[in-house]
């Protein structure tokens, strides 16, 4: 099989789907927009999503791409959809739950994708556990202050989405499926701070916060006002019907997704 490119190869899952496309002894390249920071077991191209120019390097020689996209508008996707279109056949687009709704960067992302003439599979994974990890200060602290504790959502380890990718990338079989990942079970985000407590053996209490008091936080660490909105909406959404679980995992990896416990455990340092 030919040369994969991976697209967010530092990220939460990018990471992951290099290592296991490496293992599986596959010829990966990993787009880096620092290679001395990125420190990557495999071949590095130097590359920026926001400098289409910058990929036709990393893309020559390519037969799939992962991709990626960092911002939250689809601003510049049309040339780098384009660039991948000059060079690749294939791309799995890490896209989202959201992408069925007009307006959003993926459902505009995936409507390009749609129309390149490039083989294409959708991944929309719902909520990522490792969003979690924005809590890690407070976790520390005995007390996560977060709007909506009652917001239930099955939460997916990156490592599955990771292999869901790979696996995707390496059979067949799953051009023009878009595919929605969960994790297996939906927790409240009380009970996700009270499972990671568990795990790293310290008791954190969750205190529900009003959405106001929380915007201005959120918006400090996201600086986009309608992301914001978005995620506050859409947790008010989860509180009345939680997200539903999928077993789209369990069905393309033969073995069942990987628990909001397990995460936590793999990423018990990240809160000690
Ligand atoms: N969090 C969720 O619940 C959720 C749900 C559904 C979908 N998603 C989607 O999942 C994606 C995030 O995945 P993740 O958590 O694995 O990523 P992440 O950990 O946030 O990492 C982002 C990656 O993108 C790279 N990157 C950032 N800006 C770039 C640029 N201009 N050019 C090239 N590379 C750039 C970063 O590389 P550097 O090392 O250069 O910074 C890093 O590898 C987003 O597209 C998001 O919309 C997230």
């Amino acid at each position: 099989m030919g040369k994969l490119l991976v697209t967010g190869a530092t990220g939460n899952v990018g990471r992951h789907v290099v290592s296991q496309l490496a293992e599986a002894g596959l010829e990966v390249r990993a787009l880096v927009r620092d290679p001395g920071r990125a420190g990557l077991p495999v071949e590095m191209a130097q590359g920026d999503l926001t400098m289409p120019e910058t990929l036709h390097p990393a893309l020559e020689d390519v037969e799939s791409v992962f991709l990626l996209w960092p911002a939250f508008t689809a601003d510049g996707a049309a040339e780098v959809v384009e660039a991948i279109a000059k060079h690749a056949r294939r791309v799995v687009y890490l896209s989202a739950n959201a992408a069925d709704e007009p307006g959003t960067h993926y459902h505009e992302i995936e409507r390009l994708i749609r129309n390149s003439g490039l083989g294409w599979t959708f991944l929309r994974p719902g909520g990522f556990a490792a969003n979690t990890l924005g809590w890690a200060g407070q976790i520390r602290q005995g007390v996560v202050r977060w709007p909506y504790g009652a917001a239930s959502r099955p939460l997916i380890h990156e490592k599955d989405i990771a292999a869901v990718a790979v696996h995707v990338l390496t059979s067949g079989g799953h051009g023009g499926a878009a595919y929605v990942l969960t994790g297996p079970e939906q927790l409240t985000q009380a009970e996700q701070v009270r499972v990671i407590g568990e795990v790293i053996g310290r008791e954190v209490r969750w205190e529900d916060q009003s959405p106001d008091e929380a915007r201005d936080r959120m918006m400090a660490a996201w600086g986009d006002p309608a992301f914001v909105a978005a995620a506050l909406r859409t947790w008010e959404g989860f509180v009345a019907v939680p997200e539903p679980v999928t077993d789209t995992v369990e069905r393309l990896l033969g073995r069942p997704a990987l628990t909001f416990r397990q995460w936590a455990a793999d990423h018990a340092a990240d809160f000690s």
